[in-house]
């Protein structure tokens, strides 16, 4: 452990899969020294997972819905309010149907996409005026497409 993210706050979306890509990422950051906030929309895991994070850093965990952009200013809000910023964004929330072209109802076509590609742009949206806030004071608007840790992984299923 070389506590990379030491100082650093970080904000992971879809957190509450016990064998996810966001539990595992929002780990890996407590571990290295990061503060993290956690989302999901299953609230016994979010509670679960944000209790393991507790033994690790300090950690906040909310229940919300990245389709819904008022809930993730919030969060955004709330993370900046208890740790003083946000330096870190990971999109992980998303979710696949493994249905035949054929069959797929144009229902499910939607849920896939609101919650993988919209989902992603609005929580963007919601968190880049705090990311920026922070990058602002080391005057490095350019530093913050390196240092953004932007990672669609839902992309790569639509
Ligand atoms: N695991 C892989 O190998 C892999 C590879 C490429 C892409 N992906 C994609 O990356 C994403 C994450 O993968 P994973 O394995 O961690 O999936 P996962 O199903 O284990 O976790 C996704 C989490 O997102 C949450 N979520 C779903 N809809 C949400 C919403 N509207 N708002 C907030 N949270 C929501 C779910 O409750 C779940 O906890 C998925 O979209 C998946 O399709 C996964």
């Amino acid at each position: 452990m070389r506590n990379r993210f030491e100082g650093k706050v970080a904000l992971v979306t879809g957190a509450g899969s016990p064998r996810g890509i966001g539990r595992a990422t929002a780990l890996a950051l407590a571990r290295e020294g990061a503060k993290v906030t956690i989302t999901d929309i299953v609230a016994d895991n979010v509670k679960r997972v944000v209790s393991e994070l507790e033994e690790i850093s300090q950690a906040i965990g909310e229940v919300a819905d990245v389709r819904n952009k008022d809930q993730m200013v919030q969060v955004v809000k709330r993370t900046t309010e208890a740790f003083g910023g946000l330096d870190i964004l990971v999109n992980v929330a998303g979710l696949t149907r493994p249905t035949l072209l054929l069959d797929v109802p144009e229902e499910e076509y939607d849920l896939v996409l609101d919650v993988n590609l919209k989902g992603t742009f609005l929580t963007t949206q919601a968190a880049v005026p705090a990311l920026l806030e922070i990058y602002s004071h080391q005057n490095a608007r350019s530093s913050l497409q390196r240092a953004l840790w932007w990672v669609a992984l839902p992309l790569l299923r639509i």
